[in-house]
């Protein structure tokens, strides 16, 4: 029987007396802002048909692309629930264009939260697994006054990373930089129970994902990566999965292991995956759970970001598959 006291946000209490970090609460209630949110796209994911809320809402954002209904909702959802917690300072959004400073001063507004409310909008109708990521930083004490200079930070500065994926069940994994952690939402009393402590990803997988349909215009390491992924030389034999929502393809890494990949595109060039909002969450719970996240260049956590919408290649996965990768990446061209 599960234990119905295993809560999130007991466990967030409990590992910042772990941390012994001085447990202001200042945290626990801000991530339970983020918890209130999720619960509630959660029900709305559950009822998409008959809610009205699916389809586009015939509005373009600011990458250009159609608006979904529900990414819309979400959004609004999250700037409800994080504005009123009284200690964030700024939010950032996929579907804003400028952050949103609530609060002046730093001292009563001392977190940045930024996220991609509804990850996957292209799936929402077609009943698909979807998501929301949330990355949290400190706002800087040292900053040039602006409002980009507290948001653009590297995201080793992250304190806390997670994501919740609206799949066959609701669940919450996040990290503080303390390890990876999974809690599964109990519909019948409206929480979220611990499911999976302390995950793992394994050293090594069998299954790749990646959306082949772009692979002509993959840069050449990277088609030669595919194609030993595909070869079944050094016993490695894959299997091929792709979902389309990045929360519910790296869930499936983070505990299965193998490899996510979106790398640069003809069309684009820089990778499609927002740096903020998307890899860097995303990296910071891969590493804790002991995978590998880089742009192909660099670490994605190192990468100092230029803009809150800037957009990254992101490889991410076991160990066996990330070093192999690198092999590609280092080899030279056969001439
Ligand atoms: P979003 O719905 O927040 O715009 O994110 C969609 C992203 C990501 O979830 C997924 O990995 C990727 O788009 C899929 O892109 P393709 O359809 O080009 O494969
Ligand atoms: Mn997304
Ligand atoms: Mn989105």
């Amino acid at each position: 029987m599960q234990d119905q006291t295993a809560t999130f946000e007991r466990h967030i209490h409990e590992q910042q007396l772990d941390q012994r970090r001085q447990v202001s609460g200042e945290f626990t209630w801000l991530l339970s802002g983020i918890v209130l949110a999720c619960k509630i796209i959660s029900e709305e994911v559950r009822r998409l048909g008959l809610s009205g809320k699916s389809g586009g809402a015939g509005a373009i954002n600011v990458h250009g692309e159609e608006q979904q209904t529900l990414d819309i909702f979400s959004n609004k959802v999250l700037l409800e629930c994080l504005g009123s917690r009284g200690n964030v300072g700024i939010l950032a959004s996929e579907e804003n264009e400028a952050p949103i400073v609530l609060v002046e001063n730093r001292d009563d507004g001392e977190y940045v939260v930024m996220f991609d409310p509804l990850d996957g909008s292209s799936n929402i109708d077609v009943n698909v697994s979807v998501g929301t990521i949330f990355s949290i930083y400190r706002r800087p004490e040292n900053h040039n006054g602006s409002t980009a200079s507290e948001v653009l930070q590297p995201g080793t500065q992250q304190l806390a990373a997670g994501y919740c994926l609206y799949g066959s069940s609701t669940v919450m994994v996040y990290t503080t930089g303390n390890g990876v952690d999974g809690f599964t939402l109990d519909p019948t009393i409206g929480t979220f129970l611990l499911s999976h402590p302390d995950m793992k990803m394994p050293d090594r997988g069998s299954i790749y994902s990646v959306n082949e349909s772009y692979a002509d215009s993959f840069p050449p390491y990277c088609r030669r990566y595919l194609h030993w992924l595909k070869s079944g030389e050094d016993d490695a034999l894959y299997s091929s999965r792709y979902i389309g929502s990045l929360v519910a393809d790296f869930h499936r890494t983070l505990l299965k292991g193998g490899v996510f990949l979106y790398p640069p595109t003809s069309f684009y060039p820089d990778g499609k995956l927002r740096l903020m909002y998307e890899a860097n969450p995303i990296a910071m719970l891969a590493e804790q759970a002991g995978g590998i996240a880089t742009s192909g260049g660099e670490s994605i956590l190192s990468i100092k970001p230029n803009d809150i919408h800037q957009r990254v290649p992101l490889f991410v996965g076991s160990p066996f598959e990330m070093q192999r990768l690198q092999t590609f990446i280092q080899r030279p061209l056969k001439v």
